[in-house]
């Protein structure tokens, strides 16, 4: 969604600005041209000379620049597809909800058309950000016009060292968010409670070893951001993953780590989903017994006896009252046969096929089976076969609502 757009950047002077030169330099790799507006108090913390370089293209700092004819505050506020502000201090944010244009940023923002989006990712101290002004101030922003965005800030240690909600979100997840976000304008899951699966299940046979597969997460990490940024409340249960994803904060994550700790978490927000997601790659079989000390080498062959696990899709689709049920399989042969058997034995209503290929790798090939249609998509980022699976999950709201 963000390939080829003219971007305006405005940053601000606060700690977390060195991150925009990451969020600019992957832009730029997605084709879009990019024009920065600094602060004054922005260039005390990362250098124009920087972000020029970065961002292949001058750097307006100026109000009253006469280096030009243009009335730069106009001619970039035309320019521009769509406008980023991170990160948004408590400065900058209350002279927006206030309408105060005394530097280029705040007029240029002010000269803005509203039809146009703009995100505004706060970044700031906690105490800062839970200070009643600042509050009041973005929810003024929130309610001034439906194309204006907040992207809310991240819990974690913040620079001053205490640990608390302020911090800018990573580049990669604030593109995720934007990219999902212009794609599914309006935010069309609004209102709707989203629960995912995602990622391996260990089921241990002693202390320090197990059963698992290579799932890496990607796929379901990337299916819960979609949705959030669709704008559903989303619950996602995630097995562990090797490498940290990054997640859309709005996100509530339940770690667990075996498949009887999955169905738990499952069974327990299961009632209150609108649509469940099973994309974890789910042990069906687990260790009948457990060594809870360290098993030796005293022979030369071990005997390992499994047990079926509960079988969690399974679950969901008897016990399926309003949901929406998307299933996954993934398969080394025989892919659509097996999946249309899995769809109707665990009354999906969706599901979602795979090659086992896939597994652990940065792009899918998916086919999208509904009851009478099958649909098959080209190899793609899991990110993008996210959206596609999203949007047939509008498509099976829209054909139940109407
Ligand atoms: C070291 C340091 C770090 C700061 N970090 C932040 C910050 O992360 N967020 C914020 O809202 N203000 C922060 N401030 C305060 C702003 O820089 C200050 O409010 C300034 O007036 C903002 O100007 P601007 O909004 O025009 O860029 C920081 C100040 C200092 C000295």
């Amino acid at each position: 969604m963000l390939n080829n757009k003219k971007i305006l950047i405005g940053i601000t002077g606060g700690i977390a600005a060195y991150k925009i030169l990451i969020l600019i330099s992957k832009l730029i790799k997605q084709n879009c041209q990019i024009k920065v507006i600094m602060t004054k108090n922005a260039e005390k913390f990362i250098t124009k000379l920087a972000v020029q370089t970065i961002s292949q293209n001058k750097v307006y700092t100026d109000m009253f620049a006469t280096d030009d004819f243009e009335i730069d505050h106009i001619a970039l506020a035309d320019w521009a597809d769509l406008m980023i502000v991170a990160p948004a201090t408590a400065n900058i944010i209350g002279k927006f909800a206030n309408g105060i244009a005394d530097d280029l940023l705040s007029t240029t923002f002010l000269s803005f058309s509203s039809s146009k989006k703009i995100f505004i990712a706060p970044a700031m101290n906690s105490k800062m950000y839970e200070n009643f002004i600042v509050r009041k101030n973005i929810e003024k922003l929130k309610e001034s016009n439906k194309n204006l965005n907040i992207i809310a800030p991240d819990e974690g240690i913040l620079a001053c060292g205490a640990k608390g909600i302020g911090r800018l979100p990573e580049p990669e997840i604030i593109l995720e968010y934007i990219d999902n976000f212009l794609y599914f304008d309006n935010l069309p899951l609004k209102g709707k409670k989203i629960v995912i699966t995602a990622g391996p299940t260990r089921e241990y046979i002693d202390p320090v070893r197990y059963i698992s597969n290579d799932s890496s997460g990607a796929q379901g990490y990337a299916i819960a951001n979609a949705c959030a940024g669709a704008g559903a409340d989303v619950i996602l249960i995630s097995g562990k993953v090797s490498n940290s994803i990054a997640l859309i904060n709005t996100i509530k994550k339940i770690d667990v780590i075996d498949s009887a700790e999955m169905f738990e978490a499952v069974k327990n927000n299961f009632k209150n989903s609108d649509i469940f997601i099973s994309c974890a790659a789910v042990a069906d079989y687990k260790p009948l017994d457990y060594s809870a000390n360290k098993l030796k080498k005293d022979n030369d062959d071990l005997m390992l006896r499994l047990t079926k696990t509960q079988d969690i899709l399974e679950w969901c689709g008897k016990n399926k009252k309003k949901q929406i049920i998307v299933g996954f399989a993934a398969e080394t042969e025989n892919l659509i046969e097996n999946a249309k058997l899995k769809m109707q034995k665990k009354n999906c209503d969706l599901l979602i096929a795979n090659s086992t290929e896939n597994i652990g790798k940065s792009t899918n090939k998916i086919f999208v089976l509904s009851k009478d249609n099958i649909q098959e998509f080209s190899e793609t980022a899991k990110q993008e076969t996210a959206k596609i699976i999203v949007s047939a999950i509008l498509k099976k709201i829209n054909e139940y609502t109407n």
